[in-house]
Formats: structure tokens, C-alpha cells, sequence
């Protein structure tokens, strides 16, 4: 079985193949690497000991993706590629909307035009924006979306829902919480062309040195501590449910054309929660102050799983603490071999 992982390179993307990989599905990944690099192709074959093939396309470009899809049939596709900074996309609204919708309209017109089938969307938590009540589950009101972001996953998944009401094919849209840690070989984690923003390596940045300290926006929310909650789950875990959520399309076990499941641990923690299960899994103190609120935030939430568990036949198994010390021993083996990471 063949499957397409568009952004294969980035970091839950890189996550994906491996275990893809690992249960004998042969994969295709294209990536542009605007935001990755493809040394994690020699690392992911170092991991697997399998070699996806790879190709440096851009999903914009229509014109080249319709030359790989007369080319390669694939059974299935897993479409990651996006950009995915909430406040870059605050700043530039308009590369958002551009990359994120565009790439996945390309997909899909192709995927009509080549009678394609069984299609993954990659979607996010921040479709929720701040509900009134947690955890959220997958027939919550959507609010609006808090960033051009959080937007263009809203905007997305109507996109794939009534593409897939046009023409019957089948699809599911992944609503990722707050994807964190690494692989347990280190050889592949979250790792940014640029400065990181999201909580996971800004702590293990400010661990390993690479940064003084670091701000905790905000100890003045309607929380137990004054921090923000976040559903934190380890990326391999959210690799395992792409592999289970292709199979239960490849497999036609789908209950409905298109379906949508969250990916998340169900359990929310707070940023100090967060800080002290590092320290306590590292043994590291971490310097940090509080700050401002961050724009944009929303104040909580975590994930109502029951849906995944059930129909998925998946759960998340990784706790903080395994989280916390994956991505601490990804940070030592990023820094000790930082020179040797080419491409
Ligand atoms: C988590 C908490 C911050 C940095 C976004 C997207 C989500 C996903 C992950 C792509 C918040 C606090 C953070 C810092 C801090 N994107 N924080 N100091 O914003 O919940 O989620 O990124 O997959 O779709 O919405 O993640 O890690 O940025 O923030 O206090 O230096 O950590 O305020 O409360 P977020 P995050």
C-alpha cells in the first residue's frame, strides 16, 4: 500500500513515516522544505532501516504535483504540509490562507481529477477557539477561530467535507491538541528552521542553554495555578492514530464519507505543570518569569477522546513525563551533533 505524506520532513509528519514505515506501508513524501530539512529522510532511514522515496515538491505548485500524481498512484494521502505559527500567521494572514488552502485545494482537485481515494487531513485543536466547557469534544460549536491559523484548519475541513459530499471519496480530518516531545531514538523531533515558539522546545532551549530564560504568558487565567491549560501528546502517539485512521480507510471501516476524531491524551496541564514535570523528569531547574498574556491564547483546553478510543481502536499511551524526557534528550542530541545536521 502505497501512502503520500505531504510535509514528510516536518515534525509530526517525520513522526508519521517512521511508524508507516515500520508497519510495511511504502511511502511517497514530498515536502519543500520551507520549514524542515531533508537530512530527517537519512534519519528516518536510519531509524527504520526502509527508504521512503522523496521529492522536493511544492503542494502551491498544481503543476508539478499533477506530474508525481500521473506518475505515482497512491492508495492513500496524508496531508500535513502547512505552515502552523499562530502568531506568524497573526503578522501574515495572507501566506496563511495562500499555503494552507491552496496546497490542500491542489490535492484535492487532483485527487478528483485522478479518482483518487482515502484522503487525511491534518487539523488542529485551535478549531475549538475557547469553548465554555471542557473537554471538547468533536460535535462541539465551533467559535471562531482565534488566528488566521486556527482559520484556515475551520476552513480546511469544510473544504475536504464538501469536496467529499461532491464526489464520494472518503476522508478524515485529525484534530491534533498539543503535539510535544520526540522519538526515543533522537533522531528526529520538533526542528524549526527558525526560533521555536510553542512551549516544548522553548523549554528545552532554555534547558540545554541555547536561550537565558523563558516568559509564561499569563498567571492571571481562571486556572488552579493562573496558567494556561493545553492537552500536551507525544507526537509518536499522534503518529500511531494517522496509521490507524489510514488503515480504517484502506480498509473501508469508515462509518461516514468524511469523519473527524480528536488526538489528544484527554487530560489538560498547566504551564507550570508542564515546567515542573521537566524538572522533575530532568532533574533540570529551568529560569522563567511571568509575562502578558499572549495574544491569541486561549485560556483552556483539552480533548473529549471517547470518539478515537472507540472508533479509532486508538489511545494515547505516552505520559508528561515520557513527553518531557523525549524532547530533553532530543534537545542534548540536536545540540552535541548541531554541525552535523546537513540539508
Ligand atoms: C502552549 C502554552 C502558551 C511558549 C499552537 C497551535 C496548535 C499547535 C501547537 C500546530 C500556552 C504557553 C508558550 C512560551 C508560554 N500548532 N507558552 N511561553 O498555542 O497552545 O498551540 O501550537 O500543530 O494548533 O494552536 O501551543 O506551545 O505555543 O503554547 O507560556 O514561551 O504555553 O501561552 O499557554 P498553543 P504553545
Amino acid at each position: 500500500m502505497k501512502v503520500l505524506v505531504t510535509g514528510g520532513t516536518g515534525y509530526i509528519g517525520s513522526h508519521t513515516v517512521v511508524e508507516l514505515l515500520n508497519r510495511g506501508f511504502e511511502v511517497i513524501i514530498i515536502d519543500n522544505l520551507s520549514n524542515s530539512r531533508e537530512e530527517v529522510v537519512h534519519r528516518i532511514e536510519k531509524i527504520t532501516g526502509k527508504s521512503p522515496l522523496y521529492f522536493n515538491i511544492d503542494v502551491c505548485n498544481k503543476a508539478d504535483l499533477k506530474k508525481f500524481f500521473s506518475v505515482y498512484k497512491v492508495d492513500a494521502t496524508i496531508h500535513f504540509a502547512a505552515f502552523k505559527a499562530v502568531g506568524e500567521s497573526v503578522e501574515k494572514p495572507l501566506l496563511y490562507y495562500r499555503n494552507n488552502l491552496l496546497s490542500l485545494i491542489n490535492l484535492l482537485e487532483l485527487y478528483a481529477e485522478f479518482g483518487f481515494d482515502n484522503f487525511l487531513f491534518s487539523s488542529s485543536c485551535s478549531v475549538y477557539g475557547q469553548s465554555d466547557a471542557q473537554p471538547v469534544s468533536e460535535s462541539t460549536p465551533l467559535k471562531p477561530a482565534e488566528s488566521p491559523y486556527g482559520n484556515t484548519k475551520q476552513i480546511g475541513e469544510e473544504i475536504l467535507r464538501d469536496s467529499i459530499l461532491a464526489r464520494p471519496f472518503r476522508g478524515i480530518a485529525l484534530r491534533y491538541f498539543n503535539p510535544a516531545g520526540a522519538h526515543s531514538s533522537a533522531l528526529i523531533g520538533e526542528y524549526p528552521l527558525h526560533a521555536p515558539n510553542n512551549l516544548g522546545p522553548v523549554i528545552t532551549q532554555t534547558a540545554i542553554g541555547k536561550r537565558e530564560s523563558f516568559t509564561v504568558f499569563g498567571n492571571d487565567y481562571n486556572t488552579p495555578d493562573g496558567t494556561c491549560i493545553r492537552d500536551y501528546i507525544h507526537v509518536v502517539d499522534i503518529a500511531t492514530a494517522h496509521v490507524d485512521a489510514v488503515n480504517r480507510l484502506i480498509h473501508k471501516k469508515n462509518k461516514k464519507p468524511f469523519e473527524l476524531y480528536n488526538l489528544g491524551t484527554g487530560r489538560g496541564y498547566s504551564v507550570m505543570e508542564a515546567i515542573t514535570a521537566f524538572e522533575n523528569s530532568t532533574g533540570i531547574k529551568l529560569k522563567y518569569n511571568f509575562g502578558p498574556r499572549r495574544p491569541g491564547d486561549v485560556e483552556k483546553v483539552w480533548a473529549d477522546t471517547a470518539r478515537a478510543n472507540s472508533e479509532l481502536g486508538w489511545k494515547a499511551t505516552r505520559s508528561l513525563e515520557e513527553i518531557m524526557n523525549s524532547a530533553w534528550g532530543w534537545e542534548k542530541q540536536m545540540t552535541r551533533n548541531s554541525n552535523k545536521i546537513t540539508g
